[in-house]
């Protein structure tokens, strides 16, 4: 048997409930998986609160978009994996059927990679989303090389960290956006080159500061919304800016005619596709053996708390990932 988190009405953290069902067999091609630990996201939250863009069918929806654990078993025609191996999730599109919040799920062999060796099961469950997501939307969106100045909002969370991170890794110049001076310290010792409080300063004005006047090259917009206005004038003429978050929930005013290039980013355009992974997996793997790229783990909850995750990654109180071990 399986124990598996399940919702059957959208609300909040509550309506999430722990069931225990079959283990599914692995169909051909495919892989069983017992999962070790997996990572809450925001994109679980809106997907138990009903405001996700992904359709849910209710009731019996399950959660959770990445994950780490072992082999379990393998179905038939299944090569290039053995039962015991220690991997990674890298991408569950249909996480409402095979999502990671269970002892247990079964996914194509294609959407597994081996597990980071130098990463331990708490680190390894919360890595891929964050640094897929910053380094789709950075390196294989805008293009990011070395001496990029790369405005980074939401730096605080998860995805914003591995941003930093990957910026530094690969010399390009990684400048905070926080809402707090407050975390202004912590984002420094996290790899930020500078940070931009926006309760004390102009965005605009401190991004040209820290760029000689001239803006930044590349924007990484994770908060969207009212605010984007602001950070289209941080960028230098002919910058990029991607957008790959919602944080905020109110509507993001068309831009006027800019010199900028303008993508939005959903990391699923790069995680199913096998060829990109490679890419993404060489340069995690090279990362956390040279040690540039370390999730940060915010508190470890068991799977009876579930409901206590969610609740923490809602108040907003989190620094770095939310991981939930089984
Ligand atoms: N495109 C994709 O494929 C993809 C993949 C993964 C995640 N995402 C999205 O990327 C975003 C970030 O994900 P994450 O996991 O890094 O989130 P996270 O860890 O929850 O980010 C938390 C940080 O975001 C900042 N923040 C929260 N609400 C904000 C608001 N209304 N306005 C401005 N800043 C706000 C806060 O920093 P301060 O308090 O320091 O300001 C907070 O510490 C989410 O919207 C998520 O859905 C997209």
């Amino acid at each position: 048997m399986s124990r598996v988190v399940v919702f059957d009405e959208f609300g909040g953290p509550e309506v999430m409930h722990v069931v225990e069902e079959p283990v599914a067999e692995p169909a051909a091609g495919e892989v069983r998986v017992r999962i070790e630990a997996f990572a809450v996201n925001p994109l679980d939250l809106m997907m138990r609160s009903g405001t996700s863009p992904v359709t849910v069918p209710l009731p019996h929806a399950r959660l959770g978009v990445e994950g780490t654990g072992v082999v379990d078993a393998l179905g038939p025609e299944t090569t290039g994996l053995e039962i015991g191996d220690p991997v990674i999730l890298t991408a569950i599109p249909d996480a409402s059927a095979r999502g990671s919040y269970a002892e247990y799920t079964t996914l194509p062999a294609s959407r597994v990679i081996a597990r980071p060796a130098g990463l331990g099961i708490t680190e390894a469950a919360a890595v891929w989303v964050a640094y897929s997501t910053a380094y789709g939307a950075l390196v294989e969106k805008a293009g990011m090389r070395p001496g990029d100045h790369v405005l980074i909002t939401a730096a605080s969370g998860g995805v914003g960290r591995a941003a930093m991170q990957i910026a530094n890794q690969i010399g390009a110049v990684p400048i905070a956006v926080t809402r707090h001076t407050t975390k202004k310290a912590g984002l420094l010792a996290a790899g930020a080159a500078a940070v931009i409080a926006t309760d004390d300063v102009d965005v605009v004005e401190a991004a040209r500061h820290h760029t000689g006047g001239t803006g930044v090259d590349i924007v990484l917009d994770l908060v969207t919304g009212p605010g984007q206005q602001d950070l289209l004038k941080a960028a230098r003429t002919g910058g990029t800016l991607v957008a790959a978050g919602f944080l905020d929930p109110r509507p993001t005013p068309s831009p006027e005619s800019t010199s900028l290039t303008i993508v939005g980013y959903r990391s699923f355009e790069h995680t199913l596709d096998p060829v990109v992974v490679k890419r993404m997996a060489a340069f995690l793997y090279a990362g956390v053996r040279l040690g540039a790229l370390r999730p940060a783990i915010d508190k470890v909850f068991a799977l009876d708390d579930v409901v206590e995750a969610h609740r923490r990654l809602e108040e907003g109180l989190h620094a770095g990932k939310v991981v939930v071990k089984i």
